[in-house]
């Protein structure tokens, strides 16, 4: 049978890495493709090297209109999503400190994406994805978004809204992990991409060494013989962040 997965946030960094491992698996993959063809047309070299294995969705996962027609894509072709890995994010100012203007309107579509827009594709993909074999959503969180390990005394969006997604994936798996769902919160590690607006060179690990990190654990928790009990919130090599 055939094993579906959907990326958000996928034209580049780690969710370009992710959809190629998803691919180099076997999963058939729906691509959330935010940019367009300013981020490389990295998507369409895939999308035409994997004769149909790869559908790009237009997708802007903050945004209600745009999820519907994404979740219509999936629908058109699946009734089964095995997984979602909700990718897509924005960072937002990471100077200002509470002496400082903060910028609330960025604030509110900060959160809109990273917290809200996971909420969203989720929301609208759990009966296909509870319909699966695998069951999965995975939320690329951060370790910004730990409470229990916080030094920043800035980067309140981001951080804040990553807080916000540990508490849905939470929420989430109280309620499917009865029914077989599965969630995971990884922190994909300090990664060498375009998220400040140019290159992190200061990041330690590639967008394919994290995506393949991921992809690994995601592999252990999909196992049948997993033992893992409860949620945590993991980095990319599987050590356990405080929450
Ligand atoms: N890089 C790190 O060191 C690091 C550390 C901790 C956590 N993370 C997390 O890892 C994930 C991947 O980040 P990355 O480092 O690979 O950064 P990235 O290259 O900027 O990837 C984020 C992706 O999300 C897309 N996106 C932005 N707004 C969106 C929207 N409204 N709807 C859908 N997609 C949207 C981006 O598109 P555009 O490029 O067009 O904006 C981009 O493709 C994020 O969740 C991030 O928070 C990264």
């Amino acid at each position: 049978m055939i094993q579906w997965a959907f990326v958000t946030g996928a034209d580049r960094g780690v969710g370009l890495s992710l959809v190629k491992g998803l691919l180099e698996k076997g999963y058939h993959v729906f691509a959330g493709q935010y940019a367009g063809a300013e981020a490389g047309g990295e998507l369409e070299r895939l999308e035409e090297l994997n004769e149909g294995r790869l559908k790009r969705v237009p997708l802007d996962i903050s945004n209600a209109a745009s999820v519907r027609e994404a979740l219509e894509a999936v629908a058109a072709a699946t009734d089964r999503l095995d997984i979602l890995i909700n990718n897509g994010a924005i960072l937002g100012d990471m100077q200002a400190t509470i002496e400082d203007e903060l910028d609330f309107e960025e604030m509110d579509q900060v959160f809109r994406v990273n917290a809200l827009g996971a909420l969203r594709i989720s929301n609208g993909l759990i009966r296909p994805i509870l319909k699966s074999g695998s069951k999965l959503i995975v939320n690329i969180s951060s370790e910004a978004g730990s409470i229990g390990s916080c030094w920043r005394n800035a980067w309140y969006a981001y951080c804040m809204s990553k807080a916000a997604l540990n508490m849905q994936s939470q929420l989430i798996h109280n309620q499917i992990a009865p029914k077989g769902g599965k969630v995971m919160v990884i922190h994909p590690g300090h990664v060498q991409t375009y998220m400040q607006g140019k290159l992190d060179t200061a990041g330690r690990l590639t967008p394919d060494e994290s995506a393949g990190g991921i992809l690994k654990l995601v592999e252990q928790r999909l196992d049948p013989g997993y033992t893992g009990e409860g949620l945590a919130l993991i980095d990319y090599a599987g050590e356990t962040l405080p929450w």
